[in-house]
């Protein structure tokens, strides 16, 4: 029996429903963007997996450093204890981290560090005797699976069954370039007709809705004006950090920092599963206090596991590597360049870029699950490509290592598959 086969006996996979679509793509190996199945053919990964192996599969100086973490010690509980990994990833982090962000919570994954981040702002105004309940979040964000995290996201695809249980909310559109005064006056309303913790938002690139970009200025007046009011603000990097948009986080962009920030996915650099719900002294000192239900209750059985930091220590080494940060340019140079290429092509409505995350547009309807976006997935697989449509929105973001023929490949896919569409 072939993986395939016997994955379809025991395994319920995410995001899938199995009726619809029963063959999983079984893969056995992958080194730098290459990722191969069992029967030998090979794909490039035109999405990191996820958004996650940023500086390529089985990067051997993460691999090393991991194996040798391995042989000292593999986990110990992080309530009461402590060890040189988390301590020595702390400062790596803090050094890259804007400069307003000082204290480092740790969890598992996206959706529990967007969870962390919920509660930070919430119990942030609860220690100070106020009842502030409301989120502000944008129209058609993700920030995960979790009951807090499913709240603050606007897309129902995911939410629908769930919808009556979950935090008050109020949404609030992204920012155009053009609509500035009207998301500061649906603001005002908001926060006089309500108390407001937080708000929270993907900064300047919403992945699951299609790599939706957003103006950096109106965002940054959005803040200002949640800064005024106490309302908490909340960045969600675990799509956009480290080094996707050009800089190390989105958030640097922008001139006004967040008080908390959500990290994951390429922080361990595909590696080991691990969050960092990273704050400002002011939210931390909010929980500092001689009263123990004013601490922060909330605990991962794997917080800060030793082989998980160890690969992101490592991960971001070559983050801020000379060689990095040159691959860096040079993916958002030849994306520019593609973009102008393909802008004009008759079934190309639109293009977008925010560092190395490109997006087209496609000038035909297509449901975000239907058959023409599994008729386009097949094709690029097919060819030896991985990438996921959204909708009809095709994007790549491929690791920082991503050679210039693998790049060339990955176009040379897209515009193909433009006539079958
Ligand atoms: C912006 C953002 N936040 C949170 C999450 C949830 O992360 P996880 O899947 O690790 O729970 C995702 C996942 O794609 C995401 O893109």
């Amino acid at each position: 029996m072939t993986l395939q086969e016997r994955d379809k006996k025991h395994l319920w996979h995410p995001l899938t429903q199995h009726k619809l679509h029963p063959d999983m793509t079984a893969i056995t190996r992958a080194k730098e963007c290459i990722l191969t199945d069992e029967n030998g053919k090979e794909y490039i990964d035109g999405i990191s997996s996820w958004y996650t192996t940023m500086y390529g599969h089985c990067h051997p100086a993460i691999t090393k450093q991991v194996i040798e973490q391995i042989q000292s010690l593999n986990h110990v509980i992080f309530s009461g204890f402590t060890h040189e990994p988390a301590i020595r990833l702390s400062e790596a982090l803090i050094d890259i981290l804007p400069e307003n962000q000082n204290k480092l919570f740790f969890s598992d994954n996206g959706s529990t560090a967007v969870e962390i981040g919920i509660k930070m702002a919430m119990q942030y105004h609860f220690n100070k005797d106020e009842n502030r309940k409301v989120l502000i979040a944008f129209e058609n964000g993700f920030h995960g699976d979790t009951f807090g995290a499913m709240s603050v996201s606007g897309l129902s695809v995911y939410n629908g069954p769930f919808s009556d249980y979950v935090l008050e909310v109020k949404r609030i559109p992204t920012p155009d370039g053009k609509n500035t005064t009207h998301i500061l006056d649906l603001l005002r309303k908001i926060n006089l007709e309500h108390d407001v913790a937080g708000f929270i938002y993907e900064p300047l690139v919403q992945g699951a809705a299609a790599m939706h970009m957003h103006d950096a200025d109106g965002l940054n007046e959005i803040l200002k004006f949640c800064k005024e009011f106490d309302v908490i603000t909340v960045a969600d990097e675990v799509m956009t950090g480290f080094g996707k948009t050009g800089k190390y986080f989105a958030s640097d962009h922008l001139e006004t920092k967040p008080d908390i920030m959500c990290l994951s996915k390429a922080l361990t650099a595909g590696v080991m599963p691990m969050a960092i719900t990273s704050c400002s002294q002011n939210i931390y000192d909010a929980f500092y206090s001689d009263e123990i239900s004013k601490g922060l209750f909330h605990g991962h059985t794997y917080s800060a596991n030793p082989i998980a930091c160890t690969a992101a220590l490592a991960g971001i080494e070559l983050l801020t590597s000379k060689d990095i940060q040159a691959n860096i340019q040079r993916i958002i140079a030849r994306h520019r360049a593609f973009g102008e290429r393909i802008v004009s092509h008759t079934k190309v409505t639109s293009v977008r870029q925010r560092g190395i995350i490109f997006a087209l547009d496609l000038d035909v309807e297509m449901e975000r699950y239907g058959n023409l976006r599994d008729k386009l997935f097949n094709f690029f697989m097919d060819n030896g490509v991985f990438l996921r449509p959204l909708g009809n929105t095709i994007y790549i973001l491929a690791p920082y290592v991503i050679s210039d023929v693998e790049l060339d490949k990955i176009y040379r896919v897209i515009e193909l598959a433009l006539e079958i569409v």
